[in-house]
This record gives C-alpha cells, sequence and structure tokens, in this order.
C-alpha cells in the first residue's frame, strides 16, 4: 500500500487543514443551531445471553457528543472516505473472518470470538473456535461458583476469602480495571481480589501481609507462562505457601493458571483441571474477556462476567455492522486521528467522570500505546506521519484539581474524552454528588471550548470589589493570566443508566474498536508488540552481573556504555556495603 500520506483523502484533509485550523468552536455553534443534533450520535445496544438464566441488565444507551470539535460536515466526510481509503470496513471484516491480520505473529485477532455468546461460528485458521471459547466459560463459571459458594475450601477446608492475580500487562490491567469498575457489584464481603504485577517484591510481601494462606488462592495468569515478573512472583508465592501447607499436594487446592502454555503451567506444579486455556488468537491487551477474567468472574459472579461479555459483544456487533458515519468506535478514531495527524496533538486525555473508572486511563494506556505505538507500516516502511498517540488521564474531579491547568491554560493542544453515567450507584445526599459531579462534567468541555477574552476577564475585574478600583497598570498586570484562549476540543460520551457489567463491556469494546480503525489508517500493526522486548533482554544479560561477593575483590562490570556500567556498579558497590 501507498503511505497513508499518499492517499486521496490524507491530501485533500491537508489542504482542508489549512482553513480548518482557523476554526472556532464558539462561531461555529453560533452559526449552527443545530449542531449537538448533527454530531451527536445516540446508541441503545442490547443483547441478551443466549442461555438464560442471567436477569441483570442488558442493555445501555450511550449518547457521544462530538460537537464540541474543530470539524464541520466537509471534514467528517474527509476523514470517513480516508478510512475507506484505507480499507477499515474490510480490515475489519478480516478480523471478524479470524485471517491472520497480526502478520509479524501469523495470528488471527479474536478478541471478539472470546464474548461471541451465541454459537455463531468463528474461525481462527479454518478451526472453529467457538465451542473451546464456551467450554472455557463453563470451566470458568463452575471455579467461579465453588469459590463464591465455598464449596472450593483450602488445604485446611476453610473457604476461600482472598484472591491473589498474579499477572502483568495485558494480564492483570484488565482485570484490575474491571474489578475496580464493578466494585459495587462484589456482593460477598468475605471475598478480597488482590492483584500483584510488580517484581519488585514490595507488592507481593505487601499483598501477602492481607492474607492467610489457609484461605487463599493464587491465579497466575499468564498467556506465555515465560514472564520473568509473573513466573518469579507465582514461585515466591508458592514458597510462601508451602512454608505453612508444608506438602505440594496442597497446592492444588491454591494454585490455578490461565495461560496459553500448558507444558510450562504443568512444569510449574498445577494441576490439568485448574489450568484455564486461552488461545494465540487473543492478545494480551485483549484478554480480559478470556480465562485472564477469572478473577473477576470470582470478584463479582459469572454472571456478571457473561453480562460483561454481553455488552462487549453488542459493541461488536454495532462495530461489524454500523456504516462508518453511525459508527462510534470510527467516529472516535477518526476525530482523534484529525488531531495527531493534522493539528499534532500528541497525547489524548481519558477524563472519566466515574470513580468506578480509575483505573480506564491506565488500561487504555496499554491497550492503545502497546497496540499503536508503532513506526513502521505493515509494508515494512518508516511512517512519514504520526502514529499513536500518548494516552493518559485520572478521574474527574480529581484531575481538574491536578493536571487541567495545563489543558486550559498550556501551549499543548490535547484533545480529551469527557465519560460520565446519567446515575450514580451512590446517589447519596440525595444525588447531591452526582449533580455537583455531572455539573464538572458539563462545565469543563464548555469551559475549554469557550475560553475567556481579554474583554471578558477586565469586565470581571471591574465587577469584583476587590479590584474594581485597579488603575489600568494593574489591571494589565493580572489580566492576561486570567485569560483562556479556549476553543480545546473534546468528546463527551454519557452512558446511561449506569455503569452495569454489559455497560462496562460496551466502553471497553468501543476504545478497542477505536484503536483497531486507527492502527488501519495508520496501515500498522495493532497486534504485535516488540518494542518491549529489547528492554527484556537486556535486563536478562545484566541480572547476573550483579551479584556480587563481598569476599572477593570489587570487579566493577565494563561490559556496557560508561553510563551503565557506572549505575550498575554503583548498585554493586551498595550491595557489597549492605546496610539493611
Ligand atoms: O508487555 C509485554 C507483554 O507481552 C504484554 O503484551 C502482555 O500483556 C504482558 O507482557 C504479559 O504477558 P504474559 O501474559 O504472557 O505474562
Amino acid at each position: 500500500m501507498v503511505s497513508a500520506t499518499q492517499l486521496p483523502a490524507w491530501k485533500a484533509l491537508q489542504e482542508h487543514y489549512e482553513t480548518a485550523k482557523d476554526l472556532k468552536l464558539t462561531d461555529l455553534f453560533a452559526q449552527d443551531p443545530n449542531r449537538f443534533k448533527t454530531f451527536a450520535r445516540q446508541l441503545h445496544l442490547n443483547f441478551q445471553p443466549p442461555r438464560g438464566g442471567n436477569t441483570n441488565p442488558h442493555d445501555a444507551n450511550l449518547l457521544l457528543d462530538v460537537s464540541k470539535n474543530l470539524i464541520t460536515d466537509e471534514t467528517l466526510s474527509l476523514l470517513f472516505q480516508l478510512a475507506r481509503e484505507a480499507k477499515v470496513e474490510e480490515w475489519r471484516d478480516k478480523m471478524f473472518a479470524g485471517e491472520p491480520i497480526n502478520f509479524t505473529e501469523q495470528r488471527s485477532v479474536l478478541h471478539v470470538a472470546l464474548r461471541n455468546l451465541p454459537d455463531t461460528p468463528i474461525y481462527a485458521e479454518g478451526q472453529n473456535v467457538v465451542p473451546e471459547v464456551h467450554a472455557v466459560l463453563d470451566h470458568m463459571r463452575e471455579t467461579s461458583e465453588a469459590i463464591r459458594s465455598g464449596s472450593w475450601t483450602g488445604y485446611t477446608g476453610e473457604r476461600i476469602t482472598d484472591v491473589v492475580n498474579i499477572g502483568i500487562g495485558g494480564s492483570d490491567l484488565g482485570p484490575v480495571m474491571v474489578t475496580e469498575a464493578l466494585a459495587h457489584y462484589a456482593d460477598d464481603s468475605r471475598l478480597r481480589a488482590h492483584f500483584v504485577s510488580n517484581i519488585d517484591g514490595t507488592h507481593l510481601a505487601e499483598t501477602l501481609k492481607k492474607c492467610r494462606p489457609e484461605s487463599t488462592l493464587f491465579i497466575v495468569a499468564s498467556k506465555t507462562f515465560t514472564t520473568q515478573e509473573t513466573i518469579t512472583n507465582a514461585h515466591s508465592a508458592r514458597r510462601w505457601f508451602l512454608d505453612h501447607a508444608k506438602h505440594e499436594a496442597h497446592i492444588a487446592k491454591h494454585f490455578v493458571a490461565l495461560s496459553t502454555n500448558t507444558a510450562k503451567v504443568t512444569e510449574f506444579g498445577i494441576a490439568k483441571e485448574n489450568m484455564f486455556q486461552f488461545w494465540d488468537w487473543v492478545g494480551g491487551r485483549y484478554s480480559l474477556w478470556s480465562a485472564i477474567g477469572l478473577s473477576i468472574a470470582i470478584y463479582v459472579g459469572f454472571d456478571k462476567f457473561e453480562s460483561l461479555l454481553a455488552g462487549g459483544h453488542a459493541m461488536d456487533q454495532h462495530f461489524r455492522n454500523t456504516p462508518l458515519e453511525e459508527n462510534l468506535p470510527a467516529l472516535l478514531a477518526v476525530i482523534g486521528v484529525w488531531y495527531n495527524d493534522f493539528f499534532g496533538a500528541q497525547s489524548v486525555a481519558l477524563l472519566p467522570y466515574d470513580q468506578y473508572l480509575s483505573r480506564f486511563a491506565a488500561y487504555f494506556q496499554q491497550g492503545d500505546m502497546e497496540s499503536n505505538g508503532k513506526f513502521v507500516t505493515r509494508d515494512g516502511q518508516e511512517v512519514d506521519y504520526q502514529t499513536g498517540p500518548i494516552i493518559w488521564g485520572e478521574p474527574g474531579t480529581n484531575g481538574q484539581h491536578a493536571f487541567y491547568q495545563l489543558i486550559h491554560q498550556g501551549t499543548k493542544l490535547i484533545p480529551a474524552d469527557f465519560i460520565a453515567t446519567t446515575h450514580s450507584f451512590n446517589p447519596i445526599g440525595n444525588g447531591e454528588h452526582h449533580d455537583i459531579l455531572l455539573s464538572n462534567y458539563f462545565a469543563q468541555p464548555e469551559a475549554l471550548m469557550r475560553g475567556k477574552s481579554a474583554d471578558q476577564v477586565r469586565a470581571e475585574l471591574q465587577r469584583d470589589p476587590a479590584s474594581a478600583n485597579w488603575d489600568a497598570e494593574q489591571v494589565q498586570r493580572v489580566l492576561p493570566h486570567k485569560v483562556f484562549k479556549g476553543n480545546r476540543p473534546t468528546n463527551s460520551l454519557l452512558i446511561d443508566p449506569c455503569l452495569h457489567p454489559f455497560a462496562l463491556g460496551a466502553l471497553i469494546a468501543l476504545y478497542e474498536h477505536k484503536i483497531f480503525v486507527q492502527g488501519i489508517i495508520w496501515n500498522i500493526n495493532s497486534f504485535d508488540q516488540w518494542g518491549v522486548e529489547l528492554g527484556k533482554q537486556l535486563a536478562k544479560k545484566i541480572l547476573p552481573e550483579l551479584a556480587v561477593d563481598a569476599a572477593a575483590d570489587f570487579k566493577p562490570v565494563t561490559s556496557h556504555d560508561s553510563s551503565t556500567n557506572g549505575l550498575i556498579n554503583y548498585y554493586r558497590q551498595a550491595k557489597v556495603r549492605g546496610h539493611l
């Protein structure tokens, strides 16, 4: 394929940008009283899991307002033309058809199959994967129900009270984000979920302080079962457990594995029946829908986990079957491309006005940055345009008191997504908290758009008794600092009624597909992650060099550059001195 920049729509967008860059959001609203109507999309999703018995809500309404963006009808139509010229629809169909679109690893990309609750077949390399997916879901249901009911007991006959998921990256961030997001549904106060990811011994040590071996279940979550952090943490947890339980036979009741690697799981000593399989065609950062979600199913119950899958599936159907113009993931994606590639924006802020989504931005840091942080096209050429943005964010209103200053008055353009729900699970103060929260959710995009002019600031200073008598020099000294340029673009997403599991599933899938569409437009492979390998290789080489023998003469390490040598030797000397 030619470079994305050579596509007719890209060239047309470049030309269009020359006028669009001077658009003023406030003018656009003044000129068109119907702007909200034109640029907001409402989506009603519903999908009842076919197997019956699940009485959770299985529908949700999404309102996505993109009217506060520096776009016109022409911008959107060119952006969708770009998506079509980049063959987004064809690639979308290839993904759902199980074609090995992750070509550097020769793999299909089928996380959509994990939430395909109907029996409709989905093929990877000619094989229908749905029966296997459903078999693992059955296994997860059985185990999570046994743990929640107390029929799964530990080696002393006690019920399980603490579940410790040991995993990292995609084998951690999804379950962490979702268990936090669905904490409202954690209906059994006897059950706690913990997550250990960091190789820093502190993470495991501080977690184990809260657990008792008799009633703790360790879930070793690793697609490859070779990840150094996870396997080291798992072995340390095993030692801690055996220090108390004494007999290896007890491991069966306290360790389960989520992995694609049966041989390594067996080698670790985890019984086959305690292994929950998933497959190469599940990318780590898309794996929360797989067996990797076991901690979620235990924490909130399998039906809730199934509802999460149903929400993801409903969004998949929308993404697959809706023309791009009405397709929410595609809409978010092309607007992101507009700022990333034409306005030169470096980052995107994800700002959920929902405490339950406190790990949402952290989750999509991996989802987006590991997917689209690539500099080479699918054809192996270096790109001559920008690819994936930096993703960051914190829940509102905390962010307002931390970094919003820079979004409002800094020198960088930071497109931001504001996310909220119409209803709170915790309407304390008669709903007052939620109204205050939402007043901020509405106000911030408005403020970012409108800004405040020098004339407005002057009028305010004149109205304020504290500054009403200032002379011209005093006014001038303060005035520029109170000016907001405004014209900062935002998307607003409102979920109605609340963040129940179905709605959360839909929300996560919405962003996954947004990332997919952008990756296709940028002509990169969004599904590998070679960029994390080099550091791992070098750490492996360095690890043996860190050993020191206090008795022997100190022989400095010299095999690196002087900086790396200097840092390593400083550490080794400190080890020789030993001070703990
Ligand atoms: O950080 C690289 C990575 O491969 C991620 O893509 C993945 O989610 C994580 O490591 C953990 O891998 P695994 O599940 O194989 O332990």
